[in-house]
């Protein structure tokens, strides 16, 4: 899904919530975008780093609660794909506000999480429908869907499962 929506923008700066291994902040460097890449695990950013060296590539990492984070920048591209869920409903609604003010006017939020489809297991939050685009409702919504399946390796069973997300790309008002 990243890729349909950033080939189409112009390269800038992004910031990347829960980067995770890196797979989505590594993309966008290779394609030209000055990247931060934020998380709380430590490994996870040894690793961007390591790749990034090897690479040449534009990534700077920052071991930090997203929750907790202060900045005075605007980016033209904030991602946090499948890390929202893990917050409570009322930080949720809070990152999202902070994402808006941290986003550039003209500039785009891609956000996506386990929904109610799924079991709740080990997540404390699922977003039931409709639920994301209703936090948007002043931005343009350039796509989005609820229950969309999608194939993720599981990292306690090491199989491939298939989970139900919910996904939106908006773009923020000039
Ligand atoms: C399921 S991974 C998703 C990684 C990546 N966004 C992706 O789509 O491949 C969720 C990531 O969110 C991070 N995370 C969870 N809570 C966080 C918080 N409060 N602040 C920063 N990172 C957090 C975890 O450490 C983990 O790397």
């Amino acid at each position: 899904m990243i890729v349909d929506f950033i080939s189409e923008l112009k390269p800038g700066d992004a910031l990347d919530i829960g980067a995770g291994n890196g797979r989505n902040s590594l993309y966008l460097a290779e394609n030209g975008w000055a990247v931060d890449a934020l998380d709380i695990d430590e490994n996870a950013l040894r690793h961007i780093d390591e790749v990034s060296r090897k690479k040449s590539l534009l990534v700077h990492t920052i071991l930090q609660d997203f929750m907790r984070h202060e900045t005075p920048r605007q980016y033209d591209v904030i991602l946090c794909l499948m890390t929202l869920h893990f917050l409570s409903q009322q930080d949720i609604k809070l990152a999202i506000d902070w994402m808006k003010v941290h986003t550039k006017p003209g500039g785009t939020i891609v956000i996506s999480g386990f929904n109610s489809r799924n079991a709740i297991g080990a997540r404390p939050y699922l977003f039931s429908n409709n639920e994301l685009a209703e936090l948007f409702t002043e931005w343009t919504i350039i796509h989005y869907e609820d229950d969309s399946p999608s194939s993720i390796l599981s990292k306690s069973t090491q199989k491939i499962e298939t989970y139900h997300v919910s996904r939106i790309v908006a773009k923020k008002p000039y």
